[in-house]
């Protein structure tokens, strides 16, 4: 599914702040500020990006097939010759189908998941497959096994 730059871009940059927040490396009110947009906006995102992971980041109302899509191989080939490394590409999926996935336990937070993540039940069934996700460790979430901000409330809580 192809979004125009300006989407890509937007959802990039909402991912970053939203994930350092929930690191505790941002309030939401400067996560907020930084985006230009208002709190509620900003926990609508964080419940899009724990519920629906990166894609729910993505504005759909521009989603628009775009003639000037180029191809991964292309596209990889230009973000490796980047010369400052500004650029970065996530890593392709190896051939046996497992991909690196970078686990950080933030102070006092949630349990921060980054990489192709398969998300089971204890039966096994699917829950959801994201590119992201931030899970409770707290025991305090309303929405297990995804961390809803309730350890913010907890006392101790030094976020
Ligand atoms: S870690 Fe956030 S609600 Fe438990």
């Amino acid at each position: 599914m192809a979004y125009p730059p300006g989407a890509v871009e937007c959802a990039m940059k909402a991912h970053e702040v939203i994930m350092r927040a929930l690191d505790g490396q941002l309030t939401w009110i400067q996560a907020a500020e930084i985006l230009g947009r208002s709190p509620r906006s900003i926990r609508r995102l964080r419940w899009l990006l724990q519920h629906r992971g990166y894609d729910g980041l993505f504005d759909r109302r521009r989603r628009t097939p775009s003639p000037k899509r180029a191809p991964v191989a292309e596209v990889r080939a230009v973000v490796a010759r980047c010369p400052s490394g500004a650029l970065r590409a996530l890593p392709s999926e190896p051939e046996n189908g497992s991909a690196a996935v970078t686990v950080r336990v933030s102070e006092d937070g949630p349990v921060l998941l980054r990489g192709r993540i398969r998300l089971e039940r204890a039966d096994g069934a699917l829950l959801a497959e994201l590119e992201a996700a931030s899970l409770c460790r707290c025991g305090a979430t309303a929405n297990p096994p995804f961390c809803d901000g309730s350890h913010e409330r907890l006392a101790g809580h030094r976020g």
